[in-house]
C-alpha cells in the first residue's frame, strides 16, 4: 500500500486527508499522484489486467473511494465487499459496468468523465469508418505480404462517401461529434435519438429507427447500454439496413448481437462493419477474426494521452470532492 501525503496541487483544488483509494489498474500520467497530493492513501493494483478476486477483497475491505475501469463489473457483491465506499469514479463516460440501483442504495455517488473524450472517440469512429470505406487493412496487408505487384485499376476498390448518408444513432455528445465531421466529407446527417436535437451549426435529420436502418449509407452507434439499447440492432434491423451499408460501433457491444451481425456480414446483408467494442469483450468470435469486410479494434475511443489524462484528472476530482463532503463534479445516477 501506499502512503499518502497531504498537500495540494495546481488543478486540484481538493483535499481528502485520512481517506483510502483503491485504484483497479495502473493509470496514464497524471497517475495517482493527484490523489496522493489531495491527501488520499491509494492502493493500487500494480498489473495492467483486472484484479483477482483476493485482489478485490484486500483493495475494497478499506476503501472509502475505487477508481476503476469500464471492464471492472461493480455490482452489489463488490458493494457489500467495501463497507466503507462512498464513491466510484469510472474511468469511462459510459457506467454500464457499475449497478446504479445497488450504489444508490448504499449512499455511494457513482461518476464517470464526459466531454473529454468526446473528439478522441469521434476521430475513432472515423478512422474505423475511413479504414472499411477504403480497405486499408486489406491494403497493408496485400503490400506487407509482399506481394503487391504495383499500381492496378481494378485492385482493393473502396467506396466513396461523398454524397452519401451519415446515420447516427445516438445523437449526443459523441454522436454529434462524428455527425460534424461529416461536412467534411460531404456527406448529409440523419439521426435516431430519444429526443430530437437542435445544434446549431450542424444540420442533421431527425428520424425513427426505420428510417435510419433504411436511409444510412453508413450507420454509427452512440447511445450508452442501458436496457432498452441492449440487442437494438438484431436479425431483423441488420436485414433492414440499407444494402451496402457500412456499419460503425464505438459505443458497446451489446448494442449488437453479435451473432445476427456475423450471419448478416456473412449474408450480405450489409458491406461491412468497423468495430471498435464487442458484446462478450475482450471475446472476439473466430468468425468476426475471420472476415476481410470488418475493422477490428481493441476498444481504443478514447485512448489518446490528451484524453486520458483529462480522465484521471476528473475521477481524482470526483474522488477528492466527495471524500471531502462536497458534491462530484460529473455524477451520474
Ligand atoms: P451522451 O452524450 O450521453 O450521448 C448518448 C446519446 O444516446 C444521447 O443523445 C441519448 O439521447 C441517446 N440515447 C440514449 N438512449 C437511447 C435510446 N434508447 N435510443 C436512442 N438514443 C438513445 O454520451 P456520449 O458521451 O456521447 O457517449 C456515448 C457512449 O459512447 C457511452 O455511453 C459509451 O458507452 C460509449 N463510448 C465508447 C468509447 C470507446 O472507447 N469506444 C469512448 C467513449 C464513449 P437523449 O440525449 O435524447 O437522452
Ligand atoms: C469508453 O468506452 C468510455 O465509455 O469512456
Amino acid at each position: 500500500m501506499l502512503r499518502a501525503q497531504s498537500g495540494q496541487q495546481a488543478g486540484v483544488d481538493t483535499s481528502a486527508p485520512g481517506c483510502r483509494v483503491y485504484v483497479s489498474r495502473p493509470l496514464p500520467e497524471p497517475g495517482i499522484h493527484l490523489l496522493r497530493e489531495g491527501g488520499a492513501e491509494v492502493l493500487q493494483n500494480q498489473y495492467d489486467t483486472a484484479p483477482s478476486e483476493e485482489e478485490w477483497r484486500a483493495g475494497l475491505a478499506q476503501a472509502d473511494g475505487l477508481l476503476c475501469v469500464l471492464g471492472d463489473r461493480i455490482d452489489e457483491a463488490r458493494m457489500a465487499a467495501a463497507p466503507r465506499l462512498q464513491v466510484i469514479a469510472n474511468l469511462a463516460v459510459g457506467y454500464d459496468n457499475i449497478d446504479l440501483a445497488a450504489a444508490r442504495s448504499r449512499g455511494i455517488t457513482v461518476t464517470n468523465t464526459p466531454d473529454v473524450l468526446t473528439d478522441a472517440t469521434a476521430d475513432l469512429a472515423w478512422a474505423l469508418l475511413l479504414a472499411l470505406a477504403r480497405r486499408l487493412r486489406e491494403g497493408e496487408r496485400l503490400l506487407r505480404s509482399g506481394s503487391w505487384k504495383g499500381w492496378s485499376p481494378i485492385q482493393l476498390l473502396g467506396t466513396g462517401l461523398q454524397g452519401k448518408t451519415l446515420g447516427i444513432f445516438g445523437f449526443g455528445r459523441i454522436g454529434q461529434a462524428v455527425a460534424r465531421r461529416a461536412a467534411g466529407f460531404g456527406m448529409s446527417v440523419i439521426y435516431c435519438s430519444r429526443s430530437p436535437k437542435s445544434v446549431p451549426g450542424l444540420a442533421a435529420e431527425p428520424v425513427g429507427l426505420e428510417g435510419l436502418l433504411a436511409g444510412s449509407d453508413v450507420l454509427s452507434l452512440h447511445s450508452p447500454l442501458t436496457e432498452e439499447t441492449r440487442h437494438r440492432f438484431g436479425a431483423a434491423e441488420l436485414s433492414a439496413l440499407k444494402p451496402g451499408c457500412l456499419l460503425i460501433n464505438t459505443s458497446r457491444g451489446a448494442l449488437i448481437d453479435e451473432a445476427a451481425l456475423t450471419r448478416a456480414l456473412q449474408a450480405g446483408e450489409l458491406a461491412g462493419a468497423g468495430l471498435d467494442v464487442y458484446e462478450f469483450e475482450p471475446k472476439v468470435s473466430e468468425a468476426l477474426l475471420a472476415m476481410d469486410q470488418v475493422v477490428l479494434l481493441p476498444h481504443l475511443g478514447s485512448a489518446t494521452k490528451e484524453a486520458r489524462a483529462e480522465m484521471v484528472r476528473i475521477c481524482s476530482q470526483n474522488l477528492l470532492r466527495v471524500l471531502r463532503g462536497e458534491p462530484a463534479l460529473t455524477p451520474v445516477g
